[in-house]
């Protein structure tokens, strides 16, 4: 099983269990309540959760989670939570999402093993969607990085004071009416797998650099690839030495014993023969320590999650293939390490990239562009993709203009971006759009080279797009979006269904993508 940093298990049942030790129900503004609750739920549950509406213990705001108590005469007690959706007319899968990362996050706080929940229902009839975005957010919300908690934690079980500490693993049942138990099911199932490879990508993105570098990486994915029928291809340093890979080799160039590698993941699909793939594209930095051109100390150990554009790209890979979609997709993951050592590059070096062109190097902490643009340009001569999209924690600058709710998006198509859009909604991710123009490109030029990889600071997100623009085709054939996750990658703080760092943004964008364009 690929790893999720999670203690959460889902069910879908009819009815409350005899031991179920929680009830989770939903309340909009207007005090309605959201979901089959008077079908699922016995009276004397339905009646406390009324009388709390009732009585103003809850008013039903976004993200507000209350509970009370219910006695059986013969004695057991059970905890009716309810939980706030916000108005109704503002009610979305993002809303839901965010309200039960709230509830998962309070049950989580007090320590409740087993528990049901009415999946809230967004519009109107039989659409399952409150229920699979209910099932995402709790597994999401549920994700725990320990992996280097745990085996302390268990030495320290035999101390009291550290119970409250110890990690909680959980049951939670979700609700549903017998008639609407097949579709409620398929709902779960896709939010599951949705979650799992969210928090496969997340986990992954978290792991240090000194466990994961380059050719561990290759093997994480050779591992993923393996339980999900993925086809593995992993390019090594001699090989893209033959191939006249400048950038990605330059890179990674500092680290001797952990050299780059070009990893490609193949979903075939089912569908017809010849089709043309969609091409995603990730950066793989596994730690940036700038190179030569070192970053300051301070906060410079946070670019353990310069790898998380390739991490959504290696989730999505995975649910894609976990859900068979019929139409081809490849997965690069370039990876490379960007270190300080007496064979990393210099700046003032002049490169050869795969696709002939030339590069100067006036600052070796520019490198995501590198690795990026050999992958692009080798991955649309290979594959022939009908689109490509790559991700990247490319520009600090994308975090000043943006800040940490919208991904930038750079691009050469409004069609893509359209698509994209749709996408990016149905995921509850945010995108925004911004220029990538001839004027960007003239930024970047070189006396001594084709282009240079750092220009001045103005607009520099914009011109490392139009960097990258150069190693797609010149006349727009192949529509194309550039990905800066820089500032959604990972998180300072608390949000509704993360905690914090890495979010594993993006791997719902691109699987609703690559489904949507499975059903045109
Ligand atoms: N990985 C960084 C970008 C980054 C910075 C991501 C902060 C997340 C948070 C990237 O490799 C980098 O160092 N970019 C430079 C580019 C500059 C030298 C043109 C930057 O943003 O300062
Ligand atoms: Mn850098
Ligand atoms: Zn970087």
């Amino acid at each position: 099983m690929l790893p999720t940093s999670t203690r959460v298990t889902l069910d879908v049942d009819t009815k409350l269990s005899k031991s179920t030790k929680a009830v989770v129900v939903f309340v909009t503004k207007d005090g309605k309540f959201s979901g089959d609750t008077s079908l699922v739920l016995g009276s004397t549950e339905f009646e406390t959760a009324q009388r709390m509406v009732r009585l103003g213990i809850v008013r039903g705001k976004a993200r507000e989670v209350d509970f009370d108590l219910l006695e059986s005469p013969k004695g057991t007690v059970r905890r009716i939570y309810v939980a706030g959706l916000g108005p109704s007319e503002k009610l979305t899968a993002e809303v839901v999402r965010e309200s039960v990362g709230a509830v998962l996050k309070t049950l989580r706080k007090h320590r409740v093993e087993q528990a049901a929940i009415v999946p809230p229902v967004i519009g109107h009839g039989r659409d399952a969607t409150g229920a699979q975005v209910t099932a995402e957010a709790l597994l999401l919300a549920a994700f725990q990085y320990r992996e280097y908690l745990d085996p302390v934690a268990a030495k320290k079980k035999e101390s009291k004071d550290d119970a409250d500490e110890a990690p909680l693993s959980q049951r939670i049942t979700i609700l549903s009416s017998a008639s609407a138990k097949k579709a409620i099911t398929v709902a779960v199932d896709r939010g599951r797998l949705l979650a799992d490879a969210q928090n496969f990508a997340r986990t992954i993105a978290f792991r240090p650099g000194n466990e994961v570098n380059p050719p561990r990486l290759a093997e994480i994915a050779q591992q993923a690839a393996k339980e999900t029928g993925l086809k593995l291809r992993v390019l090594d340093e001699k090989e893209m030495k033959r191939l006249g890979m400048g950038g990605i080799l330059a890179v990674g160039s500092g680290s001797t014993t952990t050299p780059p590698r070009m990893i490609v993941l193949e979903h075939r699909g089912s569908g017809k023969k010849n089709q043309r793939p969609l091409l995603l594209v990730g950066k793989a930095i596994t730690f940036d320590t700038g190179g030569i051109s070192i970053k300051p100390a301070a906060n410079m150990h946070k670019m353990v999650f310069d790898k998380c554009g390739a991490m959504a790209v290696l989730g999505a890979m995975v649910a894609i293939a976990r859900r068979k979609l019929p139409n081809p997709v490849i997965g690069i993951l370039s990876a490379a390490e960007n270190h300080v050592s007496g064979t990393s590059y210099r700046p003032g070096d002049i490169l050869r990239m795969y696709n002939g062109m030339t590069v100067e190097i006036t600052n070796t902490d520019a490198e995501g562009r590198l690795v990026l643009a050999d992958a692009l340009s080798w991955g649309i001569e290979t594959y022939k993709p009908s689109a490509v999209i790559d991700l990247a924690t490319l520009t600090g600058a994308m975090v000043i203009a943006l800040g940490h709710e919208h991904c930038g998006v750079m691009s050469n198509s409004d069609e893509l971006i359209v698509e994209l859009q749709a996408a990016a909604d149905q995921a509850g991710e945010k995108i925004w759009r911004l220029p990538v123009t001839e004027g960007h490109r003239e930024g970047m030029k070189s006396d001594v080279a084709d282009l240079v990889n750092s220009g001045s600071r103005d607009a520099s997100s914009l011109k490392a797009a139009a960097f990258i623009k150069c190693f797609i085709p010149k006349d727009d054939s192949v529509p194309w979006v550039h990905m800066d996750v820089a500032g959604v990658a990972d998180t300072e703080k608390e949000l509704p269904y993360y905690g914090k760092g890495a979010t594993g943004w993006g791997v719902r964008t691109l699987v609703h993508l690559a489904e949507a364009r499975a059903a045109r």
